[in-house]
């Protein structure tokens, strides 16, 4: 129809006939161009190795492909544990959604049959429904459809069912195809146009006719950019927003019959993060929570407020900031959860516009860096640089939250001279925001374990004093958020 935009070729990127070359890619020989272009990627010889197999009779396009694929590949190992042995184009690789981010939210799909994942893609996603659902897989790539069936083929034998039994592809576009017979959908509308990236709240097919699925099935879950407008989301369903460590990466809305919060921020946590007790491998930590209230100061995310009244969550109260700095992962200043996480820690608002919070105690969490504010001060740049240059530090750093102005630029004219640094010595963390509405400064370091073990004694003996808070309110706030 002439509405739709047509589906993507892949020239310049694949081969002039894409399908053709992948599947000369999966024969016996394009296997052997494939570990050839591998070697020669990880040692840097692939201009002397693309000559070799030219001149050995391999059709120039196909030794381009496995080379292309040979890069592709590197990079998505950052994506996918197996990236080796599946297959991408690049706005596919770019597209698609980690392993990780992928099999947290098909757990929301639990004790549903057969699932529908509309705008497959390379199968980031396909990877991880397949494991426990039959799944009717549709784009309208040719390509991307063959290697997302490919690499679920190749990495899950295809679904529960063994084989590629458990996927069924369809290469059409998903305005076409019938939802009979399925009971949840996830769809990943295109976010690229051509070489363009499109607006936060746009997409291919749009959004407006992704909610629109629940007409036909109720289960829906729709994967959209992290930076989404809230004001998007259809009322009843949930918005979560996902972040890799401290790099936000994507929304996901859940309809009515999926939701089980309004509000998400979900962590994909690195291998050696300490914030959450137990097993040191890769973990996902969730929180959820009613919204902060929407200010005029959106960008930086505005804390704390809850509900006033109405038996909504207790406003945080706002106070100068204190011993400590909980600066919120990216993730939860999105999600509107900076008041849910304030109550959590204990915290308060620096300042009542600004997503910073301050607190007396060091509580580990995976939702927010804890900083040890060592000084303030009114935010002058030469003041600053002579307090940064006495504290004798190794390295600086500098965050930025409610004040305009270039961190890089900055942190230059920070930077102590080489002679005045301390080689190995610890990082210092200049914190530039508002504070009661001033420009201000808070150099800071991060909380050490010491730190805690020593706030853990004081509170010991505080206890013994009778004046520490009630246990159920310490309990609260250590015991975290719900994993998963
Ligand atoms: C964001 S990618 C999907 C990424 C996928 N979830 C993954 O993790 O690999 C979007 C895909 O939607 C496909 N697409 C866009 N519009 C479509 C339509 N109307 N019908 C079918 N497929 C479509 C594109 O070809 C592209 O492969």
């Amino acid at each position: 129809m002439s509405d739709r935009p047509a589906a993507p070729d892949h020239d310049g990127e694949q081969a002039a006939r894409p399908l053709a070359t992948f599947d000369a890619l999966l024969t016996p020989t394009g296997a052997d161009l494939l570990a050839a272009a591998a070697a020669a990627h990880a040692d840097g010889t692939e201009l002397r190795a693309g000559s070799r197999l030219r001149a050995a009779g391999h059709p120039p396009d196909l030794v381009a492909a496995a080379f292309a694929q040979a890069e592709l590949r590197a990079r998505a190992a950052a994506k996918f544990s197996q990236a080796e042995r599946m297959f991408f184009t690049r706005a596919g690789l770019e597209q698609a959604s980690s392993e990780r981010a992928a099999a947290h939210r098909a757990a929301r799909f639990a004790g549903l049959g057969r699932l529908a994942d509309l705008c497959t893609g390379i199968g980031g996603d396909l990877l991880a429904l397949a494991a426990e659902h039959p799944v009717l897989a549709v784009d309208r790539d040719p390509l991307h459809l063959r290697m997302a069936v490919h690499n679920a083929h190749a990495l899950r034998g295809g679904g529960r069912e063994g084989g590629s039994g458990g996927v069924e592809a369809l290469a059409a576009d998903v305005r076409d195809v019938s939802l009979t017979g399925v009971d949840g959908v996830f769809v990943d509308p295109a976010r690229r146009g051509g070489e363009r990236r499109m607006s936060a709240g746009a997409g291919e097919p749009p959004l407006a006719w992704c909610f629109g699925l629940t007409e036909w099935v109720e289960a829906v879950a729709v994967k959209a950019a992290p930076g989404l407008p809230v004001e998007l989301v259809p009322p009843g369903w949930e918005i979560e927003f996902v972040a890799d460590r401290r790099g936000l990466k994507e929304s996901v809305l859940f309809s009515p019959a999926l939701a089980t919060a309004s509000r998400r921020a979900t962590v994909l946590l690195g291998p050696g993060d300490r914030s959450v007790p137990g097993t040191t491998g890769p973990r996902v930590v969730t929180l959820t929570g009613e919204p902060d209230p929407v200010g005029d100061d959106r960008d930086h995310g505005r804390p704390g407020g809850g509900h006033s009244g109405g038996g909504g969550p207790v406003p945080l109260p706002v106070r100068p900031p204190g011993e400590y700095l909980f600066d919120p992962n990216p993730a939860v200043t999105r999600a509107g959860l900076v008041g849910t996480l304030g109550r959590l820690v204990g915290g308060w608002q620096i300042d009542p516009r600004i997503a910073f919070l301050g607190a007396d105690r060091p509580l580990a969490t995976p939702f927010a860096r804890t900083l040890r504010v060592e000084a303030e001060m009114a935010f002058d740049v030469r003041r600053v640089a002579a307090a940064v240059r006495e504290a004798g530090i190794g390295a600086l750093d500098v965050r930025r939250r409610g004040l305009a102005g270039d961190v890089d630029a900055i942190r230059r004219r920070l930077m102590p001279a080489r002679r005045h640094l301390v080689p190995g010595g610890r990082t210092m963390t200049v914190v530039m925001t508002r504070v009661r509405d001033e420009p201000w400064a808070l150099l800071c370091t991060d909380v050490t374990q010491a730190d805690r073990a020593d706030q853990a004694d004081r509170a010991d003996a505080a206890d013994r004093a009778g004046w520490a808070d009630p246990p159920d309110r310490a309990a609260g706030a250590r015991g975290g958020p719900a994993r998963d």
